[in-house]
């Protein structure tokens, strides 16, 4: 089957983490492909991570809510849009806990939204292919005992607010790929780290913590596990998806990359006692274990064989080089953290859009 390979991409979500680090990689990638970033610009959203890309001719930046139907059908018909490629999300585990509404508002009736703007734009045959490509996550699985790996036909069993929407909304792709045809695809990845990820997340929290000095807060043992892949992996992943899948199907995607999460904190914290100029062992003083998360998932462990055995993808970065690269860029980029953190960063948006 010949490559897909869109002139022009509506990328929802793209000033967040892993949405902004796939544009930055789409768009050199895919010179001449137009790529429409439609973003509400939440807390997690952040124009600066995209001044790599924003005066690039084929960038346009759309503030505005995937729930908008008026608004993704124009975007939509007015861009000729051949390929819908979901990131946005309320994506937080801790805050679905504290309040789930507004994930099942975004996860579920905003990708319903997409869907059925999608699903409208791709029969009257605006344009020649579509494809509607789903970002989800492996915490839709549920969790896994010591052993054992996440397959593509594992049942959906969701444990938190934040995943329950994923799965409802991946339920959706599904329904309208079985009902209507929708050429759609979903891709289920493990945990991200990279830059650009909101210091809420353990790796960055953990990193500012400890540049920081202060408590490092470990969730119950510490011995729950997940699967990290560096976040341009990620991204290239789903390029691949997007051109080479067979539309209706599932990948899951992952490095093969499992760790406990008080071995990641100890980790990050060694590597940090040198860069930081601190005595070996000081910043391992900063460990707090607290509370656990209610409902938490012990295990999280993918398989990545489909993706790898059908469409040829592979991880290219080693967790050694990916952990070292991403601690120097948290390093390098303080006043990215500072900013993101006080919400200062969303002055920048009015400078450039002039609150358009
Ligand atoms: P993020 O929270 O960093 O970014 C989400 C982005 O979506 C933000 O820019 C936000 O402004 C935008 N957004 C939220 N509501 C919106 C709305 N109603 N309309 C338009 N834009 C809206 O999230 P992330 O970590 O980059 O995750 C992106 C996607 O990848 C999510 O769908 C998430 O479920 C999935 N995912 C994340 C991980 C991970 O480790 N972070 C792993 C697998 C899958
Ligand atoms: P997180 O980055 O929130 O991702 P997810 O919950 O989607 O996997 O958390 C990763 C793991 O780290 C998870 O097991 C919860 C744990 N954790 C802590 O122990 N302390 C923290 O401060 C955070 C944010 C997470």
């Amino acid at each position: 089957m010949a490559d897909f390979v869109p002139r022009s991409v509506l990328v929802t979500g793209g000033a967040g983490f892993i949405g902004s680090n796939f544009i930055n990689h789409f768009m050199p990638a895919n010179p001449g492909c137009r790529v429409v970033n439609l973003d509400i610009l939440t807390y997690a959203g952040n124009l600066k991570n995209l001044v790599g890309v924003e005066r690039n001719s084929d960038y346009r930046f759309v503030k505005g809510d995937i729930g908008d139907a008026d608004l993704v059908s124009r975007l939509l018909a007015e861009e000729r849009i051949e390929a819908v490629i979901h990131f946005a999300a309320e994506s937080h585990v801790d805050r679905s806990i504290t309040g789930p509404e507004i994930f099942v508002r975004t996860n579920v009736l905003g990708t319903q939204v997409l869907l059925e703007e999608s699903r409208k734009h791709w029969q009257s045959g605006a344009v020649e292919c579509f494809r509607y490509l789903q970002v989800s996550t492996d915490e839709v699985y549920g969790s896994l005992g010591e052993t054992g790996y996440f397959h593509e036909e594992t049942p959906l069993a969701a444990n938190s607010p934040y995943s329950a929407s994923k799965a409802g909304s991946d339920l959706l792709v599904r329904a309208y790929h079985e009902t209507f045809g929708l050429p759609a695809l979903i891709t289920r990845c493990s945990n991200n780290y990279g830059p650009y990820q909101f210091p809420e997340k353990l790796i960055p929290l953990i990193i500012r913590n400890i540049i920081e000095q202060r408590p490092l807060p470990v969730y119950g043992d510490g011995k729950n596990v997940r699967d990290w892949l560096h976040v341009k992996d990620h991204s290239e992943a789903i390029e691949t998806v997007l051109k080479k899948a067979k539309p209706g199907e599932v990948f899951n995607i992952g490095g093969n990359n499992e760790w406990q999460n008080i071995a990641i904190v100890q980790l990050l914290c060694d590597m940090l006692d040198s860069r930081l100029g601190r005595a070996a062992g000081e910043n391992r003083g900063l460990i707090t274990f607290v509370t656990d998360r209610p409902g938490h998932d012990r295990r999280y462990a993918i398989s990545a064989a489909k993706i790898k055995r059908e469409l040829g993808w592979e991880p290219s970065y080693t967790f050694e080089r990916g952990i070292a690269e991403t601690i120097d860029w948290y390093l390098a980029n303080r006043q990215w953290v500072d900013e993101v953190t006080s919400g200062s960063y969303r002055e920048y948006y009015e400078q450039q859009y002039g609150g358009r």
